[in-house]
């Protein structure tokens, strides 16, 4: 039975979209400036997922699910099949996950549903395949795990923040992460700092800064050459 959050508060965001607050790293999940637009600006359209024909996304880390739920949205109904694997040691209960899901985007998405009702009774890892989606969670330190190589059409770095969470943001994880990437992929990030941009680029990766979701004044985007 997963649950270490014993019911985080959750947190209305001025975009109308809920996320809840981490007590164990001191962070809100989402941006506090409006979680569905992060979700939407930074990971989906950056990384362009949204018009890919044949999406695959991996994801650091899973978290209450806003951006999986916002991938669903936007590519349900193109007849794009996603394939989206996300990583999560920590993962909050059902209650918190549909909590943060209501009355929000793919909220009634048959892979949501399907993730919802299995959640419980996941072990090491979760697969669901529904409504045109697989959608698959590995509960594990991402940090030590086997990450697939050559195939992420996107990779959203989504872990908490580099001051509160270094692990995810080290130059050595940074290279294995673009090992991940398939030729062309792209990686995107909510962080525009300076050592995040460098240890991106040491790892091969094309990195543009771009205009942040609301609360920030960048965010980033780095490609995986062809
Ligand atoms: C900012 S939140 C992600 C929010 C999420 N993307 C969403 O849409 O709700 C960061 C998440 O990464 C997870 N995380 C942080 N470090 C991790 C690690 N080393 N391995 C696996 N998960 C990690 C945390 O437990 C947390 O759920």
């Amino acid at each position: 039975m997963f649950g270490s959050d014993s019911s985080p508060p959750l947190l209305t965001t001025p975009d109308g979209s809920l996320t809840a607050l981490n007590a164990r790293f001191g962070e809100a999940y989402g941006s506090r400036h409006g979680a569905r637009s992060q979700a939407w600006h930074v990971f989906v359209e950056g990384s362009g997922t949204h018009v890919h024909p044949a999406p695959r996304v991996l994801e650091i880390g899973f978290g209450v699910g806003v951006n999986a739920r916002a991938t669903l949205a936007a590519t349900a109904g193109s007849g794009a099949p996603l394939e989206y694997l996300a990583y999560e040691f920590d993962p909050v209960s059902t209650e918190t996950l549909r909590g943060v899901s209501v009355g929000g985007e793919a909220e009634g998405h048959p892979a949501w549903e399907a993730l919802l009702g299995a959640w419980d009774i996941a072990g090491e890892r979760l697969k669901v395949q529904a409504g045109g989606a697989a959608l698959e969670v590995r509960f594990e330190d991402v940090s030590t795990a086997e990450l697939p190589r050559d195939w992420a059409t996107a990779l959203y770095l989504d872990g908490f923040s580099p001051s509160r969470n270094p692990e995810v943001w080290t130059p050595e994880f940074t290279a294995r992460l673009a090992a991940a990437l398939a030729p062309g992929g792209v990686l995107t990030t909510y962080s525009a700092a300076g050592h995040v941009r460098r240890a991106l680029g040491a790892a091969g990766l094309e990195v543009e800064r771009r205009p942040g979701a609301p609360g920030k004044r960048e965010c980033l985007r780095a490609v995986r050459p062809l």
